[in-house]
């Protein structure tokens, strides 16, 4: 039996440029000639799911097919890579937990502003802007019907936002998760971990292309940014932007988390590094 992939053609070097131009175009995520390979694949099902013959039909069909917006997103759901898993990186999540959100309760208490605006952007398949809910719920306790909590979780993948707003997990996405909160927080379903609504309910998704100005700019007010393992197929001149918009997004004294092992260097001197232990998160100074 033939694979899907084994129908298509070869996908030659000038034909993979033109795409991945285009991929970077629309979302910012560039893959270097190095990832030929790795993109071959995927480019190869989306070219025979839509019953195409060759790269260049593709390529236009991408570019002017009445279909394309919903071409680009099938695609975006194929290229995209979302691991992800609660409690991911645990130094960062207790920096966020036991550091800096009481500081931020404890301000707000004192201003008399009770609520609190955290964002996920690239939050995959919801585990990310979950464990942020937990550890809001931790640390405000009895007092969280006195504050008005927003967690935005956003993604370029529409596939991958469907499966995070219903909130069915594996084992191997709570492989992090302590069991004293996997019996708090989750309902064990067949086998599967279903997040509990009063986690669930904190949390809104949306879909969102950062590399989209409009998008970005309606996303103000923010005391937290959580954007990690997310701009590492960005070059330098759409992590410039996408950061920039991020500085514009957190309220002063804000603070915008990235993967422990991405930095701002080169990217951005506005923001302030703050340490914590294993863990280092900038602040808008
Ligand atoms: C590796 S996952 C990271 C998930 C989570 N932040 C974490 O660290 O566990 C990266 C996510 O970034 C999303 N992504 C990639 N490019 C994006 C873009 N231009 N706009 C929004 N999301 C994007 C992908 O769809 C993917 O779900």
């Amino acid at each position: 039996m033939m694979t899907q992939t084994a129908q298509a053609p070869k996908l030659a070097d000038d034909k993979f440029r033109t795409i991945r131009d285009l991929i970077y175009e629309k979302s910012g995520m560039y893959f270097g000639d190095g990832k030929k390979y790795l993109m071959e694949s995927r480019l190869a099902r989306r070219l025979v799911a839509r019953g195409l013959k060759t790269y260049d039909e593709y390529y236009y069909f991408l570019k002017y097919d009445p279909k394309r917006a919903e071409e680009i997103n099938r695609l975006f759901d194929e290229i995209t890579i979302n691991e992800t898993s609660f409690f991911r990186n645990p130094p960062q999540l207790e920096a966020f937990g036991k550091k800096i959100l009481p500081g931020i309760v404890a301000d707000k208490e004192k201003s008399g502003a009770r609520n609190l605006r955290i964002w996920s952007a690239g939050c995959s398949s919801g585990e990310e802007p979950y464990t942020l809910g937990i550890y809001i719920l931790e640390a405000l306790k009895f007092s969280l019907p006195k504050w008005k909590v927003e967690i935005h979780a956003s993604d370029l993948s529409k596939e991958i936002l469907q499966k995070a707003k219903n909130g069915v997990y594996g084992d191997n996405a709570l492989r992090n998760t302590a069991p004293s909160y996997q019996s708090r927080y989750f309902v064990q379903v067949n086998g599967m971990y279903a997040i509990r609504d009063e986690v669930k309910k904190l949390v809104r998704f949306q879909q969102i292309n950062l590399t989209d100005k409009v998008k970005m700019r309606s996303m103000r007010g923010m005391d937290v940014i959580f954007c990690r393992n997310v701009l590492i197929y960005f070059d330098m001149e759409s992590k410039k932007q996408v950061i920039a918009h991020f500085y514009d997004n957190l309220n002063p004294g804000g603070y915008l988390f990235i993967g422990h092992s991405e930095s701002l260097h080169g990217v951005s001197k506005a923001f302030k590094l703050v340490h914590f232990p294993k863990a280092m998160v900038y602040q808008k100074a």
